[in-house]
C-alpha cells in the first residue's frame, strides 16, 4: 500500500507544517495542530464524492419516504424521530459510563427480531463482557454479532463481508485508521474515521451508530469534531448520583431536535420513563417555601419540573450566587429584576437555583419558576401546592405570553394541579376549560401575589 502523506494544521488559521508544533507561529493559538492527510496522492474520505451525479431540478426528484425502524424503545425512537433512518450515521456522545454502551445494546436487542444481522465492534470491552452484560439485559442475542476490532480496514472489511443491517461503533476513540499516524483519539483519527463510517453507511444503506466520549472539557478529541459529519447527534446526559437518563438530541437531519428522551438506570439496565413529570415531583417537599413547579416544554413534550431556591443572608461581604440547571446570567438578570419591580431586598443574600433530577431547562418560560421560588424563599412564604407557573418576564417587571401554552396546562391538569398562573397573553387566548383553573397576570407585583401564600 502506498503511504500516505500527512501534515499538520493548525484549526483557528489553517497554517500547515510538517511537524505538530504546540503553538501556531501564525495566529499564536495553542494546541490547535491537527494531523491532516495530504491531498495529492489520494483524496480525503471527505472530499470524495459518493458517485458521478448531475444537477437535477427539485421538482424532478421522486420523493421516497425513508424507512424507518423501530428500536422497539420507545423513548430512543422518539429521539431518532420516529425509528432509525436506513443510510443514516446516529452518534451517540456522552461522559464514560453513562449507558451508552447499554443504550446500544438494548436498542439492538430490539432491533434484532426486525432486522437481518447486527454487527456490534466494541473496542473497549471484551466479547465476554459485552456477553455478560448481555445476559443482565436478558438480550435477544439473535442476530446480534460481536467483532472485538479497532482498525477501521479491519471493520469495514468484516462490514463488507457479512452486510449487516445495523452496525454499532463503540467507541469512535478507539478506532484508529492505518493511513494516519497519529494515535487513536486524536482529532485527526477521529474525524477520518468518521468520514469513512459515514461513507459506509451511505453506500450500503445502513444505520450506522458511533459512540463518542465526552472528555470534560468537551475538546480533546471529544465527539464535537464529528458533529458536522453525521446526521444525527444524541447527547445521553445525567447525574451519576441519580438514576435518570436523558438522551437528547443536538441535530437530526431526520427529525426534530432538542427532543429528549428518558430512562431509568436500574440493575436490569435502562428503563424507559413514560411519565417523567410525575417521577420528577415524587419527592417534592409540601407547603416549604423556595420550591416551584414550571410546566416547561422540552421539544415537542410537556414536561412538569420543580425550581429550589435557597436565599439566606450572605457571611461574606460578596453575595454567592450558583444556578445549577438553568442559566447563570438568567437568574442574575431575574434577581435585578425582583430587586427592582418587586422591592425584594436581595444584594445581601446567598442565592442558589437548582432544578430537581438534574435536568437542564433553556427556554424562557422558567422565568416565573425562578421568580416564584426566589420570592418563596426570600420572604419565607410557600408556594400554594397544587399551583404551577409558567412566562417569560421582561427587564420592567412585564410578563410575557410563551407558545405552546394549551400543552403545559393539559400537563400540568394530568399531575393534578388545580392552578395555573401564567402570563395575561396566554390565558386570553386560552379556549375551553383545560381542566385547570387559569390565573392570568401582567406584571411581576400581581404574580407574586397570586403565587405565594
Ligand atoms: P455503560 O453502558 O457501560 O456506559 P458507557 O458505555 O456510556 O461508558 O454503563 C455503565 C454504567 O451503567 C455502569 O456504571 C453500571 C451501570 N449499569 C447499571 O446500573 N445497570 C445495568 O444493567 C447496566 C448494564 C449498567
Ligand atoms: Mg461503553
Amino acid at each position: 500500500m502506498a503511504k500516505t502523506r500527512t501534515f499538520y494544521q493548525c484549526q483557528s488559521c489553517g497554517y500547515t507544517s510538517a511537524k505538530w508544533l504546540g503553538k501556531c507561529p501564525d495566529c499564536g493559538s495553542w494546541n490547535s495542530f491537527v494531523e491532516e492527510k495530504a491531498v495529492t496522492g489520494g483524496r480525503s474520505s471527505l472530499r470524495q464524492p459518493l458517485s458521478k451525479t448531475a444537477p437535477v431540478s427539485l421538482q424532478a426528484i421522486e420523493g421516497i419516504s425513508e424507512q424507518r425502524t423501530s428500536t422497539g424503545i420507545g423513548e430512543f425512537d422518539r429521539v431518532l424521530g420516529g425509528g432509525v433512518v436506513a443510510g443514516s450515521v446516529i452518534l451517540v456522545g456522552g461522559d464514560p459510563g453513562i449507558g451508552k454502551s447499554t443504550l446500544l445494546l438494548q436498542a439492538f436487542s430490539g432491533l434484532s427480531g426486525r432486522t437481518g444481522k447486527l454487527l456490534y465492534v466494541s473496542g473497549e470491552e471484551s466479547p465476554q463482557q459485552i456477553k455478560m452484560r448481555a445476559d443482565r439485559l436478558s438480550v435477544n442475542a439473535e442476530n446480534i454479532i460481536l467483532l472485538p476490532e479497532t482498525s477501521l480496514e479491519g471493520i469495514l472489511d468484516a462490514a463488507g463481508k457479512m452486510s449487516p443491517d445495523a452496525m454499532v461503533i463503540d467507541s469512535i476513540q478507539t478506532v484508529y485508521t492505518q493511513e494516519l499516524m497519529s494515535a487513536p483519539g486524536s482529532v485527526g483519527q477521529v474525524r477520518e474515521c468518521a468520514a469513512k463510517l459515514m461513507l459506509h453507511a451511505k453506500r450500503s444503506h445502513i444505520p450506522v451508530f458511533i459512540v463518542g466520549h465526552v472528555t470534560k472539557e468537551g475538546t480533546i478529541a471529544g465527539p464535537r469534531v464529528l458533529e458536522h459529519i453525521v446526521d444525527t447527534v444524541l447527547y445521553f446526559e445525567g447525574d451519576r448520583g441519580h438514576s435518570y437518563r436523558v438522551l437528547r438530541t443536538m441535530k437530526n437531519r431526520f427529525g426534530s431536535t432538542n427532543e429528549i428522551g428518558i430512562f431509568e438506570m436500574s440493575d436490569a439496565g435502562l428503563r424507559e420513563v413514560n411519565n417523567p413529570s410525575e417521577l420528577f415531583l415524587s419527592e417534592r417537599p409540601q407547603n416549604v417555601s423556595g420550591s416551584t413547579v414550571v410546566a416547561c416544554i422540552e421539544g415537542t413534550r410537556p414536561l412538569m419540573v420543580e425550581i429550589q431556591a435557597l436565599v439566606s443572608q450572605t457571611n461574606f461581604g460578596m453575595p454567592r450566587r450558583t444556578s445549577i440547571g438553568v442559566d447563570f446570567n438568567r437568574v442574575n438578570l431575574l434577581i435585578a429584576v425582583l430587586e427592582k419591580r418587586a422591592g425584594l431586598h436581595l444584594g445581601g443574600m446567598d442565592i442558589f437555583i437548582n432544578i430537581v433530577g438534574g435536568l437542564k431547562i433553556i427556554e424562557p418560560a422558567v422565568d416565573l419558576g425562578i421568580i416564584a421560588t426566589i420570592a418563596s424563599s426570600a420572604r419565607e412564604k410557600p408556594v400554594e401546592p397544587k399551583t404551577c407557573v409558567f412566562g417569560e418576564i421582561g427587564l420592567s417587571g412585564e410578563i410575557r405570553a410563551v407558545a405552546q401554552a394549551e400543552a403545559r396546562l393539559k400537563e400540568a391538569a394530568k399531575i393534578g394541579f388545580r392552578r395555573a398562573v401564567l402570563p395575561a397573553g396566554n390565558a386570553e387566548k386560552i379556549r375551553g376549560n383545560q381542566g385547570i383553573e387559569v390565573i392570568g397576570v401582567r406584571n411581576c407585583e400581581d404574580f407574586l401575589n397570586a403565587v405565594l401564600l
